[in-house]
Formats: structure tokens, C-alpha cells, sequence
């Protein structure tokens, strides 16, 4: 793609999250089953146009960056960084083995967000122009302010068009940003980011498409969604001189479902479909049905406790959608009925709760009229 030069990345990752909190550096954290620094890598070990990986680490966290990066194929080298983040990258420049017109492109680890189409337009002006910075337009109107009585006081508002948040890549050819950053260390100038250096330099920083998912993850609030889905299903059969209830509700009918407890078959698969989402297991294993203490209980007494369990697991439910699968009675009627009633069992409103119902056409047990089934699907969300 880039023929007669390398293209090379430099990722920094010798931070040690202060403000994300975490106990261990933020890069080291979990994202959906791989650390944000290998999450982070993988995106531009997957890009065509990119030929090596190097990364700064902090000092004590040199062997466990290189494990995590042990299955980057284009990983080179980590080498350790320095105290703020402008040292950190001048050490990493320094330790490149890259000839001057080469292409650099600096990168946060706390970026996992990055993506192909913000590489690719990065190195691309990076090559043509020396230097390149992935931006975004901001959304909101940013103030300048000053200190007033103890306090922030407007001082001016710049107009927003002329306003872009800076984030990384950062490319450039490699011996304007290597001498760029030698010279801020040498006067002693600390910036923010590597663009300000070029420019300090004399250069012209190009702005390039960032995008609005590639944030800094800097507090936990900036984390994706940790969100989990679980399915769920029972069935029970019809038996005389039985209560009928679904979902909490008594519904009249001549007759209701046998079971331990009061056979809830819509509130067991809920119930299951929420401890599946976090593999917990089954209400088979949590109320076995061979148990005194669960005979002709409550199935909403259950949800309450599957409930508490979800939450001590630090999720909450998001929606549910159930599906009731019966011949007879007709359950339109009731529908919104028990539909509340889950949503005021589950704690969240009632228009985040689905409940339908379907005959099966006078196929299979169902049809037969020889009981009930029901199956269910949740969404839960770490809070
Ligand atoms: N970074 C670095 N060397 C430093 C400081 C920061 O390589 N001495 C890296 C971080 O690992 C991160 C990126 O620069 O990928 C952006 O910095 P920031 O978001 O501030 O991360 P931290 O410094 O780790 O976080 P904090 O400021 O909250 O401590
Ligand atoms: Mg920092």
C-alpha cells in the first residue's frame, strides 16, 4: 500500500489510570473478554497498510504488556515510558528503528474505540502532508472561562465550527515529530498531544476524520455497555382443581398447571432466561422442587429472590419479551394485566416488558390442550 516506506504504530500505554480508578493501569481492563490494550493493538494489527506495533508500558508493567501482546503479529517492541505522557512517546520515538520519512502513528491505548476508516484517512494525509490529526467537530458549545470570587465566569465562547476534539492517531513522518519532540524536550515545553509539538515546530497539522466512538476511556463512566441476554423456557402440564397463574396473575379457567410451586410457567422462564444471562445456572438448582420450603409458593416470591441475586451481581434488568404458548384460555385480555405486574415485580416501567401469546394451531401438547408452555428473553445491563 505505502511501498517504499514503513508505516508503524506507537501505542502508549505506560498511564496508570488515576482517574479511571480500577486498582491496575486502565489499559489492563477487561473490555468484552480481552484487556483494552490488546483490544486496542488488534485494530491496527488487522490493518493492512500498518508494518510494525511498538508500545510504551510503565516500568513494573513491561512483561505483562509484552504477554498481552504476545499474539499481535505485528508487535515489535514495548519499551518503558516516562513519567508523563510526552515523555512516555519521545522514549518510545527513540527506541523505533525507523528512517526519517517513515510514518508514525501515535495512538492511546485508551482508545479501543478506533477504527479501520480512521486509520486508513490518518496515514493517508499523514504521507501526503507530515502530519495528520484525528479530530471530530465538537457538539457542544465550549466556553473559555476565567476565575472569578472562587468561581468559573465566561470570558468568551469560540464559535463551535472552528472547534475540533482532538484525538489519536496522531501520523507523521517520523523524523518531523522524532526532532519535534527532541526539541520540546529540550526547552522544556509540555503539550497535550503530539500536534501541538509539530506545530511548534513550523509544521502543518492536518486535521483527519476521527470518529465520535473512539474516545478516551478515562472514568468508568466511558465505558461500552456490559450487557447480557438470556433465554429461558418451561412448560407445565394442565391439572384439575388448580389455580391458574401466569406471570402473577390468576387467570379464571377451569382448570391450571400441576407442579411444586404454583406453576408460574411464564415466571419460571423469565426467571431462568435472568439467571441464564449471567450463567448462574437454573431454578431447578436455586428451588429444587424435591424442597418443602418451595411447595405451593409464590412464584413472584422467586422472581424477587432471582432478582436480588442479578443485582448483587451488579446488573439490572433492562427489557424482557415473554412469549405464553396455550390453546386455551385467551390470554389478550390479560395480557396488560400481567404485564404490569412483571414490570412492577422486575422494578423497571411496563412499556420495557413484552408479553404475547400463541396458540400452536392445535399442534403438538399445546394444541392438545395438555398444558402450557412459555419462553422468555432478557437484556440486562451492568450498572
Ligand atoms: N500515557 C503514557 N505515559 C504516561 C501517561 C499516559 O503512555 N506517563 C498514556 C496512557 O496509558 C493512555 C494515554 O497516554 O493510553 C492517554 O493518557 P490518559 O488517558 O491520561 O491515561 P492515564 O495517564 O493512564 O490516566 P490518568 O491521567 O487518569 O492517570
Ligand atoms: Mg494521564
Amino acid at each position: 500500500m505505502y511501498k517504499e516506506i514503513k508505516v508503524a504504530a506507537l501505542i502508549a500505554a505506560a498511564g496508570s489510570g488515576e482517574r479511571f480508578g480500577a486498582g491496575q493501569p486502565k489499559q489492563f481492563i477487561d473490555i468484552g473478554g480481552a484487556p483494552m490494550l490488546f483490544r486496542t493493538a488488534s485494530v491496527f494489527d488487522a490493518h493492512p497498510a500498518i508494518d510494525e506495533i511498538y508500545v510504551v508500558a510503565g516500568a513494573g508493567q513491561l512483561e505483562l504488556t509484552q504477554r498481552i501482546l504476545s499474539d499481535v503479529h505485528k508487535f515489535k517492541n514495548a519499551i518503558v515510558g516516562g513519567r508523563t505522557r510526552q515523555d512516555s512517546v519521545l522514549r518510545g520515538l527513540e527506541a523505533m528503528s525507523l528512517s526519517g520519512n517513515d510514518i508514525v502513528l501515535i495512538h492511546d491505548a485508551a482508545r479501543p474505540g478506533v477504527t479501520e476508516t480512521v486509520i486508513d484517512a490518518n496515514i493517508a494525509t499523514a504521507y501526503e502532508k507530515g502530519a495528520a490529526v484525528a479530530c471530530v467537530p465538537v457538539k457542544d458549545t465550549i466556553y473559555h472561562v476565567s476565575e472569578s470570587e472562587g468561581a468559573a465566569i465566561l470570558t468568551d465562547a469560540p464559535p463551535r465550527d472552528s472547534l475540533y476534539a482532538v484525538q489519536t492517531p496522531q501520523g507523521f513522518r517520523y523524523g518531523l515529530i522524532r526532532e519535534a519532540h527532541a526539541a520540546a524536550a529540550r526547552e522544556g515545553y509540555a503539550a497535550t498531544d503530539d500536534g501541538m509539538l509539530a506545530k511548534r515546530s513550523g509544521e502543518e497539522v492536518w486535521i483527519t476524520p476521527g470518529d465520535y466512538g473512539n474516545i478516551k476511556i478515562t472514568t468508568q463512566h466511558d465505558l461500552p455497555d456490559d450487557i447480557r441476554v438470556g433465554i429461558g423456557f418451561d412448560v407445565h402440564a394442565f391439572a384439575q382443581n388448580r389455580k391458574l397463574i401466569l406471570g402473577g396473575v390468576e387467570i379464571p379457567f377451569e382448570k391450571g398447571l400441576m407442579g411444586h410451586s404454583d406453576a408460574d410457567v411464564l415466571t419460571h422462564a423469565l426467571m431462568d432466561a435472568m439467571l441464564g444471562a449471567l450463567s448462574l445456572g437454573d431454578i431447578g438448582q436455586f428451588f429444587p422442587d424435591t424442597d418443602l420450603a418451595f411447595k405451593g409458593i409464590s412464584s413472584m416470591a422467586l422472581l424477587a429472590c432471582v432478582k436480588s441475586k442479578i443485582e448483587n451481581a451488579g446488573y439490572r434488568v433492562k427489557n424482557v419479551d415473554t412469549v405464553i404458548l396455550a390453546e386455551r384460555p385467551k390470554l389478550s385480555p390479560h395480557r396488560e394485566t400481567i404485564r404490569n405486574r412483571i414490570a412492577g415485580a422486575l422494578d423497571i416501567p411496563s412499556h420495557q416488558v413484552g408479553v404475547k401469546a400463541t396458540t400452536t394451531e392445535g399442534l403438538g401438547f399445546t394444541g392438545r390442550e395438555e398444558g402450557i408452555g412459555a419462553q422468555a428473553v432478557i437484556q440486562l445491563i451492568r450498572n
